[in-house]
């Protein structure tokens, strides 16, 4: 590792959470996420040569040289989310790009829902986009680092990672609109509540390949939707109503899904209203319900996950809880009252560690801002 000092350009960037509109993004819809507290360090400086070396507390380094082509490495290497936003930059900047050393450092888990991946792409294109003086708009770097994703890791995934990564602000949840991309910042109402991350842990292997999935049923429920409605572009502009019109064309698992979405949006939007209302609980009925339908009807949620939003119900200074991002694993969103969060906290480790003999992380977390330069 090279000292700090050597470094020409420092930048932070945070994880995400999302309090509502899970797996809507792709399904054009709103989503209502924020950036976080928690962030991966990456210290960039320009280096002579043509070979840049990239560096990791956590993972192996890697190196590569910036004037041949970019393909990315096979066995989901970890260097396909920096090798796919380079290769993004250099499409829209062509010859714009010299050798350069990365440092990365992070304190966000990984695979842990909170999209340390998002994180790791927007923060380097952040970085290169200020070392080489690139000008890409927030809006071009928000899709260079998706297509990183779609392109070299393989994830289908939506925009509100980054989205929620590059136009986070302290203290404000972004209600996205993912079809047009027009956004609100809303005050974060929720006081005297706090936003605890209750980490389960388990990280499904098939995540990635089930997330596809997921993506992929809602594509055939919309192409029979728009033979029928062909008005429609995106399914989660479909109300309940339309959907149930659907009963015996859609195979009952793409029935399931499609009627999800339809409900999911409307949460977010209901969602959106309450939290801007000061209506901390009925925000939180939104939440149980929106984990309700990622559990039964999308399918996306684990033993793990449900227990932990079971257990809060118990419990009246949970005012809401919800499975958060992808699925299969990953964490919980929590509302708890700032009163007793440690005590609850005490009680759901230990009830956790009973009942699947895994530790239990709990992070507390503040909403804050999307990813900049420290120096
Ligand atoms: C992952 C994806 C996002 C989104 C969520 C589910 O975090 O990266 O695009 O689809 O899952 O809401």
């Amino acid at each position: 590792m090279v000292a700090n000092k050597n470094f020409h350009l420092t930048v932070k960037s945070p994880g995400r959470i999302n309090l509502i509109g899970e797996h809507i993004d792709y399904n054009g819809g709103h989503v209502l996420p924020a950036a976080i507290d928690l962030n991966i360090t990456i210290r960039f400086k320009k280096r002579e040569g043509r070979v840049c070396h990239v560096s990791s507390k956590a993972k192996d380094d890697f190196k590569f040289n910036i004037y041949e082509p970019l393909k990315p490495k096979p066995n989901n290497h970890w260097a396909n989310y920096v090798l796919g936003v380079i290769n993004g930059i250099l499409k829209l900047r062509p010859q714009q790009l010299s050798a350069f050393d990365c440092e990365i450092e992070s304190d966000l888990p990984m695979g842990s829902g909170i999209s340390s991946s998002a994180a790791l792409e927007c923060g380097i294109t952040f970085g290169l986009n200020s070392l080489f003086n690139l000008n890409l708009s927030k809006l071009e770097q928000i899709k260079i680092a998706q297509k990183a994703e779609n392109d070299f890791v393989g994830t289908k995934c939506g925009i509100m990672d980054q989205f929620a990564v590059i136009m986070g602000e302290e203290k404000k949840v972004i209600l996205l609109n993912c079809e047009t991309l027009k956004y609100e910042l809303l005050d974060a109402n929720i006081d005297p509540y706090k936003i605890v991350l209750l980490n389960t842990n388990v990280e499904h292997k098939l995540a990635s390949s089930e997330y596809n999935n997921r993506r992929k049923v809602c594509e055939i429920a919309m192409e029979m939707i728009k033979s029928k409605y062909p008005h429609y572009h995106q399914l989660a502009q479909v109300p309940l109503k339309v959907i149930e019109t659907l009963e015996n064309e859609l195979q009952e698992s793409v029935l399931r899904r499609a009627t999800f979405v339809a409900e999911e949006e409307k949460r977010t939007i209901d969602a959106s209203i309450v939290l801007q209302n000061g209506d901390i609980t009925k925000f939180g009925e939104l939440m149980y319900a929106s984990h309700e339908g990622l559990s039964n009807k999308y399918d996306v949620s684990c033993p793990e996950l449900d227990f932990l939003v079971d257990y809060s119900k118990k419990h009246n200074s949970v005012v809401g809880s919800r499975m958060m991002g992808g699925g299969f694993g990953g964490c919980t969103i929590n509302l708890i009252h700032k009163d007793y969060i440690q005590y609850y906290i005490e009680l759901i480790t230990k009830a956790y560690e009973d009942q699947f003999d895994l530790e239990l992380s709990c992070i507390e977390t503040e909403i804050s801002k999307g990813v900049s330069i420290v120096r």
